[in-house]
């Protein structure tokens, strides 16, 4: 595991987008797994900047996103759907064709799972899966205690995940209780895993996710035990390091 300690969010934004744009200058067809929440945010407005100025290049890229609520349409502005495309998709020359993100709104979830994982491995599986850390220390959306050998699979969200995520949404009430998320070992099949966390209050979970016990209590812990992670922390998270 290599541990990048950055000056503040925009210099760890700047590494993120960095260990990206490296990955697709050596592979220009790298199958890419993208994540959402508020971290990754800068890293996708500086690839936009990369795509501007350096002709970074993502039309033979191919995208799995971690995870989408169920029940959210597709243009709803709190769907995984309408952020990434808001944030990143229509900004570069990505394929839409070479897009995907699962579908919180299938009539048949497990049908929707099952194709999500296949598709997944059909496209060679994941070379860089980008990452954010819940308070909780979950990856994607596997809350903890949920078992470490879960391919993509439908997610009853926690307490603490439904009342941090709702700040999002008008209330708490609002947030669905589930979701679609790869699971950890989709997660751990990937090459290069990068895992970003920024801010104080990410400080304790990051630290007993990278030095505490490697367990589902803890879901990012698993990532001890994988071969080729690069953690992008700022100052602030990397406090107890
Ligand atoms: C959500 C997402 C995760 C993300 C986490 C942290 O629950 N499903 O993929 O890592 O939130 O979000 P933030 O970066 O906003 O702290």
């Amino acid at each position: 595991m290599r541990i990048i300690i950055a000056k503040n969010y925009e210099e760890l934004s700047k590494q993120a987008a960095n260990l990206i744009a490296s990955q697709i200058f050596l592979n220009p067809r790298s199958v890419l797994g993208l994540a959402t929440g508020s971290t990754p945010l800068m890293t996708y407005a500086k690839l936009i900047e990369r795509y501007h100025q350096d002709g970074l290049d993502f039309s033979q890229i191919t995208t799995f996103n971690l995870d989408e609520y169920v029940g959210l349409p597709k243009n709803d502005p709190q769907s995984y759907h309408y952020y990434m495309r808001t944030h990143f998709f229509q900004a570069v020359n990505l394929k839409e064709q070479r897009i995907h993100i699962p579908d919180g709104m299938a009539p048949d979830l497990e049908v929707e799972c099952a194709q999500y994982e296949a598709a997944i491995e059909r496209a060679g599986g994941i070379d860089l899966q980008l990452l954010g850390i819940g308070n909780n220390g979950h990856i994607g959306f596997n809350e903890p205690d949920f078992s470490f050998e879960a391919t993509t699979h439908v997610v009853e969200l926690d307490n603490e995940t439904i009342q941090a995520n709702s700040r999002f949404f008008q209330s708490p009430e609002a947030v669905p209780r589930r979701a679609i998320s790869m699971g950890i070992k989709t997660i751990m099949r990937s090459r290069i895993i990068v895992l970003l966390a920024s801010g104080q209050n990410k400080a304790a979970v990051v630290a007993k996710a990278l030095y505490g016990e490697i367990t589902p209590a803890v879901p990012a812990s698993i990532l001890q035990l994988h071969p080729n992670v690069i953690v992008v922390v700022d100052q602030e998270a990397a406090q107890h390091l």
